[in-house]
């Protein structure tokens, strides 16, 4: 289903038609697939075409302000690029910067850790009542995972934080090891909806692995992540990982001269609830992954008052937000359409933002997927289209795609306004003028 799709209205012959489509590979995280199973995520191979033909001098710097897994970063350091990947979730920074470590590193890291992590349970670690793994695991199921982690990061003279700031690219992989060990042993909490890891039904439902199992769960996440190390072309540019805001870019002006991303989803995606396991092992508790929760653009939690309109986001923002506050549908006048408001809001604060960072003649490459509100279209492409000419920018060229699932399918109540859709992934090259 990945067929581009013809777009008449731009010009698609340009070096767009020999990209790979942006779609990821279906074996995630393991041998032959991607680094981590993100859903948000965009493949490897369309970001190290998008760089190839971009045909950027040796010393430029590319950012992805909503970087995620590092998709972006890695195909600039295996390019020989400097890259900047920016991310709000701690969990996604650790996961980019994971991927950030060289393939010799990684494998001294492994032999090393094989030694330190102790066959049998040796260290015994207490386990916090606010522990937010308790959700999923039992107590003993916790106790196993957080031995696994203090064995291994005190092999690296680290202690076990939340604080990912400053955490090295060997530590962001024993974390991101045990990121996926964890993922494959709640995966029978995984629902209908792929970015949700649900709860079990009661307490008594969580499940309790050994040490032995986390341990050898562990080891065979660490060697796919080698095995991907492995494949990489040698890193000549390091990237910088950093946790941030594209509300708020922790760069000078014109320092940039390329962007690849592809923005949150205006699909009500709860990025803070996705990674949940994640957040969790790194130590957030409930109370310290709401309010990120609410920070996280797209997310179906909206704080504050509702945001003023502002003409700046263009003719297609405005006559969508018109559209959703006189929806009949239950709550499109409040809690809807102050959720559209407060999404568009903070996707042209971070616009402005690239804008600031991009130098003159940049080139912008954003993957943007169409939704639908109830019956109304959500047509994304063209709402950044009209925020970023009224900076200036021009589109150069567009190629559409497919996707298979939208997510704003997934709630069954969808039914009653429109039948199942076929959401439109675009590929949309800028250049700032
Ligand atoms: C569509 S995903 C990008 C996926 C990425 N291209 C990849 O290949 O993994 C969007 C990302 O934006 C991040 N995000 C949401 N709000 C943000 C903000 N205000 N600043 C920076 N990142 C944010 C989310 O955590 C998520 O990782």
């Amino acid at each position: 289903m990945d067929r581009p799709t013809k777009n008449p209205c731009v010009n698609e012959e340009t070096a767009l038609s020999s990209w790979r489509t942006p779609k990821r590979l279906p074996a995630l995280g393991l041998k032959g697939g991607e680094w981590y199973p993100y859903y948000a995520g965009f493949s490897a191979g369309f970001a190290a075409d998008v760089l190839a033909s971009l045909r950027l001098p040796s010393e430029s710097v590319v950012l992805d302000p909503w970087n995620g897994s590092g998709t972006t970063t890695e195909a600039c350091s295996a390019a020989g690029l400097t890259s900047v990947g920016v991310d709000l979730n701690p969990a996604m920074v650790v996961v980019a910067r994971a991927r950030t470590v060289s393939a010799s590193a990684a494998s001294d890291l492994s032999a090393g850790l094989g030694r330190a992590i102790k066959l049998r349970k040796s260290t015994s670690v207490g386990v916090e009542d606010e522990d937010a793994l308790l959700v999923w695991l039992s107590p003993s199921g916790v106790q196993a995972v957080r031995t696994v982690l203090v064995q291994a990061t005190r092999h690296l003279g680290h202690v076990p934080s939340s604080e990912v700031k400053d955490l090295s690219a060997e530590a962001a992989l024993v974390y991101t090891a045990l990121f996926l060990s964890v993922r494959r042993i709640v995966g029978s909490f995984r629902s209908s909806n792929p970015t949700w890891i649900k709860p079990p039904k009661s307490k008594r439902h969580r499940l309790r692995p050994s040490f032995e199992r986390v341990r050898q769960e562990f080891f065979s996440s660490l060697s796919s992540l080698l095995v991907q190390r492995e494949r990489l072309p040698l890193a000549s540019s390091p990237a910088q990982i950093i946790l941030g805001s594209s509300e708020n870019l922790p760069l000078p002006r014109s320092t940039v001269d390329a962007v690849i991303a592809s923005p949150p989803y205006c699909t009500r995606l709860d990025y803070a609830v996705a990674t949940a396991p994640e957040l969790s092992l790194l130590g957030l508790t409930k109370a310290q992954q709401d309010p990120l929760r609410r920070l996280l653009i797209g997310s179906p939690l909206v704080r504050g008052v509702a945001p003023v309109v502002n003409e700046q986001w263009g003719p297609c923002c405005l006559d969508l937000l018109a559209a959703v506050r006189v929806h009949p549908s239950k709550d499109s006048a409040g809690y809807y359409t102050k959720h559209f408001l407060r999404y568009f809001e903070c996707m042209y604060a971070s616009v402005r933002e690239i804008d600031r960072v991009l130098r003159r003649q940049g080139r912008c490459v954003l993957v943007v997927q169409d939704s639908f509100y109830k019956d109304l279209p959500v047509d994304l492409q063209q709402i950044l289209i009209d925020m970023v000419s009224g900076l200036g920018w021009s589109l150069e060229a567009r190629r559409d795609y497919q996707a298979k699932r939208a997510m704003s399918d997934i709630n069954p109540a969808s039914r009653k306004w429109r039948e199942r859709t076929t959401p439109c992934e675009s590929v949309l090259l800028f250049e700032k003028s």
